[in-house]
Order: structure tokens, then C-alpha cells, then sequence
């Protein structure tokens, strides 16, 4: 049973933590930076909010299948308007032509200032483009490569500030400025950086994963050009695709070769593919294969349960919260949807699996954020955390807190929930990119 739900020895997550340090260390190299598996990018964001940020902004959120456009007027560094849309961006959308995902953009921008602000006045706008970027500055973002639901053409190696500009001019009548693009986990480390100054990581835990965090200049040996005497910069790790030079391989299981085998991005995303809320539905139904394969749970399965993404995150999510009341509600709800008949010992088990898959999860993600609170040197430090599955998993936060505790002894942290850090965040960082324009 051990191999099936493949529990971590402590062995392997010390090992774990030392390979992510060293990757960092690399990644953070001119010259190591194409041998790391983090992208560990500069986002030339040298500076937190405030609390003086005051202001009308346009913030643009595009990392999933919805795409929003929000208005967002500060004072004082608080929100005090808020309106937002939300446009489904559609898979052909995603998968096609570059040109038309940015058209599509452009014309949800568009549609949005006609209908709520039609007297055409002038917006400065914060990009939340939540993939991987080369940052050339803090409004120049090259496209590394795709992740999780997309894989539009011509954009791999183009800057997405460019390609949004040209769409917009392409559009005509929007008076738009673009002055930031930015990661969500940096929008996440803005936004909790607003509501708590102590902190000093942002995370995502949503359909992918990945966390930003401030850096000294010093240590980010791959910097070219000038500083201007900064000394901290935020720094995004895109752990996501942490174990995709094969670094990670001594942990990888049958279950995650399959679960990476059935995604749209193969052989890529090690990580994020362990345990990323677009992924860890496929993780326990993969267990639950193989559990059933070895003769331990379901007599039959059906249909429904063979084919691909049929458990979702949510379902997990769901199979936890009977795991900490003591129920089977939500596991019966759950195996009903999926058509599928079970024994009262198939509830158990299956609850099981799925405690090993959330708690494999909290131990991964832990390990990371252990080695940046040792980094970071912090007397306190905070986490902030957004994504739907930090939101939406009863007890993810919890194993998490437990599992930073151990493996960072000594280091007081919190962990908390910065609510819409990529849209808000986005909004943040306009504001601190016109004051460091004013400066200059
Ligand atoms: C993927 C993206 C990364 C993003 C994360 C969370 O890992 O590559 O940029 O931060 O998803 O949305």
C-alpha cells in the first residue's frame, strides 16, 4: 500500500528541500539559469505599496479559462472601488492563433470601458499574465512558454505587453497605458504586502502553482544592466516547473508519469502536476486505478471512473471535509455523480487515498516555503496565499502550517489567505509602477 499512495520518507523531503535551494541558487545564475529547472525571474519590482497609493486603475487577469478586466480606484493604499468582468476565454481561443487570443483580449477591454467608461478617458493599466516570463523591465514580459489550459501560437519568445498594445491599437479608441506585467504570485506578494507588511511571499495555490518573494539585488547574480542602487527585488521561482531537468524524479510515481502523459503541456510542469488544482483530481483518480488494479478497492469500476478528469479538485476537496467530520456524505455524492458502486470498505479507502494525496500535496509545497522562510531571514514573515485550492480545501492550510513548522524550526510565520491578489495585485503594482515612473 505505501508505494501506492506514496507517502514521502523524511529522507526524501529533506532531499526535496536541498534540491529546490540549489536550483534557486542556480536559477539566480548567468550561468546556471539554463541548467535550473525554476525559471526564477527577475520582475524588476523593486518596491512594495506604501499605503500612499491613491488613483484609478485598469488591472487585466488572464492564467485561466476566465479572462477579467477590472476598475479599480485606490486611496491611501485601500480599495475603495471595485468593478470587475469576466469573459470566458474559450479553447479555441486558447489554442489558436496568438494574434486572436490578444484580439480577444482587446476586445473585452474594449467592450468594458465602453460600457462603464465611455467618456474615453486615459487608464494606466497592470498586466496579471500568469505564465512564464522573461521581464525585460517591469512592462516588458517575453512569453517562456505556455502552462496549464493554454498553447496559443506565435507567442512563445514575444513580449505580452507588445502583443496586447498591438491588439488594442488594432482595436482602436482605447486609452490605455500598459505600465506593469506581472506573475500572480507577484500580484499575490502585493496584495498581502497591502494587508500585512510582514510579508514577504506570495503563492499560488489555483489550477497551477508557483511563488514569488523578495530577493536581495546582490543575490540575483544573473542581473544585467543597472540597479539604481536597489537592494530587494521581487523575485518569481515558477515552481511549477521545479523537476523538469529530472532533479525531482526520485520522488516521481507511476501516478504522476500518467497524470503528466494525459495533460496538454507534456514533460513539463513536473511540480505543478503533483499536486496543481488542474491536476489533482487526475492524481487520485490515477491512485484509485491502481488501487483497483491491486485488487484493494471498487469491485468494478465504471465508466465514468476510467475516463480521464473524471474526480476533479473539488472532489478532493469534498472526500476531505468527510474525512474530518467522520461522514461518507460527500464520498457517496461524489461516487453517485461518477456512476459508480462501492462497498462501505471502498468509502474508507478511498477516503484514504485521498488524505495521502492532500497530505503528499501540504509536504511538497511545505518544503519549498520551508527553505524561503530560512532564506529570507526574517524575525516574522508572512504568506500570502491565494488559488482556489488553498480556498476551497478544507484543511490544505492546516497540514501546511504543520508541515512549515517542522521543517523550518524556529521561523514564525503565517500563512494567509490575500484574497484576489492578481486582480487587486495588478491594480497595486500600477500604482507603485506610476510612483517609480514620477521618479524618474
Ligand atoms: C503556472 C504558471 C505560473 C503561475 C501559476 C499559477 O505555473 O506558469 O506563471 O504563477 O501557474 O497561476
Amino acid at each position: 500500500m505505501s508505494s501506492l499512495i506514496f507517502a514521502l520518507t523524511d529522507e526524501q523531503v529533506q532531499r526535496i528541500r536541498s534540491v529546490f535551494l540549489s536550483e534557486m541558487e542556480l536559477g539566480l545564475t548567468k550561468e546556471g539559469q539554463q541548467q535550473s529547472s525554476l525559471l526564477m525571474e527577475n520582475t524588476f519590482l523593486p518596491e512594495l505599496p506604501n499605503g500612499h497609493e491613491t488613483g484609478e486603475f485598469l488591472a487585466l487577469d488572464l492564467g485561466g479559462t476566465n479572462f477579467r478586466v477590472m476598475y479599480l480606484r485606490l486611496e491611501d493604499g485601500q480599495f475603495v472601488e471595485e468593478d470587475a468582468q469576466m469573459f470566458e476565454v474559450d479553447e479555441s481561443t486558447r489554442l489558436g492563433e496568438g494574434t486572436r487570443l490578444f484580439d480577444f483580449l482587446a476586445a473585452c477591454v474594449h467592450q468594458f470601458l465602453q460600457e462603464r467608461h465611455p467618456d474615453g478617458r486615459h487608464f494606466e493599466l497592470g498586466f496579471t499574465f500568469s505564465f512564464p516570463m522573461t521581464q525585460k523591465s517591469l512592462d516588458v514580459g517575453l512569453l517562456q512558454t505556455w502552462t496549464k489550459s493554454f498553447n496559443a501560437s506565435g507567442c512563445v519568445g514575444e513580449d505580452a505587453v507588445r502583443m496586447l498594445n498591438d491588439a488594442l491599437q488594432r482595436r482602436g479608441n482605447v486609452n490605455v497605458d500598459v505600465v506593469a506585467i506581472m506573475n500572480d504570485t507577484t500580484g499575490t506578494l502585493v496584495q498581502g504586502a497591502a494587508l500585512d507588511a510582514r510579508c514577504a511571499i506570495g503563492v499560488i495555490l489555483g489550477t497551477g502553482s508557483n511563488a514569488a518573494y523578495i530577493e536581495r539585488v546582490d543575490r540575483v547574480r544573473k542581473w544585467e544592466g543597472e540597479h539604481n542602487g536597489i537592494k530587494e527585488v521581487v523575485v518569481d521561482i515558477e515552481w511549477g516547473a521545479f523537476g523538469d531537468n529530472g532533479v525531482l524524479d526520485f520522488v516521481k510515481t507511476d501516478v504522476d508519469k500518467a497524470v503528466d502523459e494525459l495533460s496538454l503541456l507534456v514533460h513539463s510542469f513536473t511540480f505543478e502536476k503533483y499536486f496543481g488544482g488542474k491536476y489533482l483530481g487526475e492524481v487520485l483518480r490515477q491512485c484509485v486505478l491502481k488501487a483497483h488494479e491491486r485488487g484493494v478497492l471498487l469491485e468494478q469500476l465504471s465508466e465514468r471512473v476510467r475516463t480521464a478528469g473524471a474526480f476533479t479538485t473539488k472532489h478532493v476537496s469534498m472526500l476531505e471535509k468527510d474525512t474530518i467530520d467522520g461522514t461518507i456524505s460527500h464520498c457517496e455524492t461524489v461516487l453517485g455523480a461518477l456512476e459508480q458502486s462501492y462497498s462501505p470498505a471502498d468509502l474508507v479507502i478511498l477516503r484514504y487515498i485521498c488524505a495521502c494525496v492532500t497530505v503528499r500535496a501540504s509536504v511538497l509545497i511545505s518544503a519549498c516555503l520551508s527553505v524561503l522562510l530560512q532564506r529570507l531571514e526574517r524575525e516574522e514573515c508572512s504568506i500570502a496565499v491565494d488559488g482556489s485550492l488553498f480556498k476551497l480545501h478544507p484543511r490544505l492550510a492546516t497540514l501546511m502550517e504543520r508541515a512549515i513548522a517542522t521543517l523550518a524550526p524556529g521561523r514564525k510565520f503565517t500563512l494567509f489567505l490575500a484574497e484576489d491578489g492578481s486582480g487587486k495585485g495588478a491594480g497595486l503594482v500600477a500604482a507603485v509602477a506610476r510612483r517609480l515612473r514620477s521618479r524618474n
